[in-house]
């Protein structure tokens, strides 16, 4: 008889003990214990993920509208994680990693219109079993190179065998337009090796303007298509 194939999740955390490892600073049990944990996070997702789904259905069904275009989600690798708590001066610890990292679990959720964000965000504060710890609201007041995006760390419980687990999870919001903005950024950054020349900068700068101008156009003429039905993603 085959065994489940239960073991790829963990084996895929083996980079982490490395690195951790190299540091000193961890040893094989505890190495275990980040594999374990990083499951949790994975629950996590997945939790997050169906009550968002619910959501956007009860939405749909209720309103005739979608506001969510769609869902991404990712655990920080073993290596990211490494890096940032080196960069941040943190020891690579498993108790290091969990009190020092918002984004081991990552969702990005991609709404239709801006009011979406504001909307799906105040449906999540009154859900029960998600508390939302803190809010970054860079639509509200977007960054200095022009990335928009809302950024909510919330904490929702894994219910174990054992025991619930409070877990972390960022979910950054974000419209289509921002999130075409913010991938272009990106890859910009990669391309030049963060040395991105100042036209370029200013020019990236001024799209995520006109970005956010579509943005307001489009959401306005959704608006007098629904016939100034306030229902059509109204805040
Ligand atoms: P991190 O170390 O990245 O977690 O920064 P932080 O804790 O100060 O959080 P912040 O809310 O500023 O950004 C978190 C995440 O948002 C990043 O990892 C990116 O995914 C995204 N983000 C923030 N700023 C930018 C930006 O200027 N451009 C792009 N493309 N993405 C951004
Ligand atoms: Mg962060």
């Amino acid at each position: 008889m085959t065994v489940p194939a239960e073991v790829p999740p963990v084996r895929a955390e083996v980079g982490l003990l490395a690195l951790l490892q190299e540091n000193g600073d961890l040893l094989l049990d505890e190495g275990l214990s980040v594999a374990r944990e990083l499951q949790l996070y994975r629950f996590a997702l997945a939790e997050m993920r169906t009550k968002l789904a619910v959501l956007q259905d009860e939405i749909t069904l209720s309103d005739d509208y979608n506001p969510i275009e769609h869902i991404s989600a990712r655990i920080k690798t073993p290596r990211s994680i490494a890096e940032k708590l080196r960069r941040r001066g943190h020891p690579l610890t498993l108790e290091s990693m969990q009190a020092n990292l918002d984004d081991l679990a990552g969702m990005r959720v991609i709404c239709t219109f801006v009011s979406d964000v504001y909307r799906l965000l105040k449906v999540m504060d009154r859900h029960p079993d998600v508390a939302i710890l803190t809010v970054k609201d860079y639509i509200a007041a977007p960054k200095p190179n022009g990335y928009r995006g809302l950024h909510a760390i919330v904490e929702t419980p894994v219910h174990l065998a054992e025991a619930s687990h409070p877990v972390r999870v960022e979910i950054q919001f974000r419209t289509i337009a921002m999130d075409f903005w913010a991938s272009l950024e990106h890859k910009t950054y990669y391309k030049y090796d963060k040395t991105v020349p100042d036209a370029l900068l200013r020019e990236l700068t001024e799209a995520a303007e006109h970005a956010h101008e579509l943005d307001l156009r489009m959401e306005a003429i959704h608006r007098q298509i629904r016939g100034g039905d306030d229902r059509a993603g109204g805040q």
